[in-house]
């Protein structure tokens, strides 16, 4: 409030000894039609509310209209982001679906309501506010010891000097005062401010540090305050290493030896591990058929191929439906794997496209080991079989369910 004035009227206090007569006090002013005014008592006192007629705080009815707006702007942002402004393409999942969006709106709910509540609290209170000028009454001080008191503000549009003093007067006060706005300034001691100030611009300190470092380069290495597992220590492929006596941090094979995977390199059984031999693709298949290598290629198939395959290699797996109701541009549909080009192709061409992959389709051979790539031809042979299947070709005991 304001503080030059030596003289401008605060409110005026009353002074009551017991309960009964701070309620039938209460009762009268409320009566009176006062709005502006409060009781002060030592202890709770039954009933008071209901004398003075306090109404229930209309707090809960801003927090909730807060913690709504709150819910619909959470879930109108990730609307506009998500379904809008940059669609995310996760698995074929729907750009805008409200199950996913319900965390995010939660917690914008809670953030309003919190925020509502608290500073709704605060203004309705007419906070923040140094200190209460009926601190400053001599006689006041006893409200927090054995003695009830009713203040009525200045500010009340019922207030008169006298008429209200003469109506507590008669509401059966042992005494009434007058309360002045403190001459004093109600403004935070200096210590206080200094303080404040201080704890501002020390915060500044950490964004003045963060745009000092964007707009400037160092060679120094960045402040790493959770190492975790960054600073192992390892050889970096080609650096230098005194670990060794060459100096080389990376190390050439054994002399003699070389790495199963480099079978191919070495050109050890060329058939095998390319499908080739010389130029031309091998039609014999390298291993022996066995149930469990059939076995193996159907389940490496569905592992692999399926999804855009399909099961039966007509090319209708999961992906390719999905892309057909996407249809982006670039798309290039999967190969029906019984047409007769495919059908025709020899088993170490297949093999070879499973490798490395043949024009838009990608190669497996870093997940794929060799033997499961010759599984996967046979499987895919036996697939292309059973479509031009007679019934002589279904083994002896089979159950065709
Ligand atoms: C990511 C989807 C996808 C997967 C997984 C996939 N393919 Fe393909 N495949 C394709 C596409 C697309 C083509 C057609 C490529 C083109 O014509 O550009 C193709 C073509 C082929 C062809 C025809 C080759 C030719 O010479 O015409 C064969 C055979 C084949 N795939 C087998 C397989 C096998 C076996 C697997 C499992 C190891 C597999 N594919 C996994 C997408 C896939």
């Amino acid at each position: 409030m304001s503080n030059n004035s030596s003289a401008e009227l605060h409110g005026i206090i009353a002074e009551y000894h017991t309960v009964e007569e701070i309620l039938a006090a209460a009762e009268t002013v409320r009566e009176a039609g006062y709005t502006r005014w409060d009781c002060h008592t030592p202890m709770p006192v039954h009933g008071l509310d209901r004398a003075m007629g306090v109404r229930e705080t209309r707090l809960p009815w801003v927090v909730l209209i807060a913690g709504l707006t709150g819910g619909g702007l959470g879930v109108l942002m990730q609307w506009w982001m998500n379904a809008i402004d940059y669609n995310y393409r996760i698995s074929g999942k729907p750009d805008w679906s409200l199950p996913a969006n319900i965390p995010v709106a939660f917690e914008t709910t809670v953030l309003f309501a919190a925020f509502a509540a608290f500073f709704a609290m605060w203004i309705a209170n007419g906070l923040p506010r140094w200190f209460n000028p009926l601190s400053r009454n001599a006689r006041f001080a006893r409200a927090t010891d054995d003695r009830f008191f009713v203040a009525i503000q200045a500010s009340d549009p019922m207030f008169d000097q006298d008429a209200t003093a003469a109506m507590l007067s008669s509401s059966g006060a042992h005494a009434v005062e007058t309360v002045e706005e403190p001459d004093e300034t109600s403004r935070p001691p200096a210590v206080f401010r200094g303080a404040v100030w201080s704890l501002v611009s020390l915060a500044m300190l950490p964004l003045f540090l963060v745009a000092m470092a964007r707009y400037n380069t160092s060679d120094k290495p960045r402040v790493h305050l959770v190492p975790d597992m960054d600073f192992a220590k390892r050889i970096k492929a080609q650096a230098v290493s005194d670990l060794f006596a060459d100096g080389r941090g990376t190390r050439p094979p054994v002399a003699g030896t070389f790495a199963l995977e480099d079978m191919e390199a070495v050109g050890a059984d060329p058939a095998y591990y390319t499908g080739k031999l010389g130029d031309s693709f091998v039609t014999d298949f390298p291993l022996e058929v066995t149930p469990e290598l059939m076995q193996r290629g159907q389940e490496r198939f569905g592992i692999y191929c399926a999804v855009c395959h399909g099961d039966d290699g007509r090319g209708k797996g999961m992906v390719a439906q999905r892309a057909a109701v996407l249809s982006p541009a670039t798309w290039v549909a999967p190969t029906d794997l019984h047409t007769q080009p495919v059908v025709d192709l020899a088993s170490g061409q297949l093999f070879d496209s499973i490798s490395n992959g043949v024009r838009n389709m990608p190669g497996y051979s870093s997940q794929i080991s060799y033997q499961d790539r010759w599984a996967i031809v046979l499987y895919t042979r036996a697939l292309q079989r059973s479509q031009a299947a007679s019934a002589q070709d279904i083994p002896e005991g089979v159950n065709l369910r």
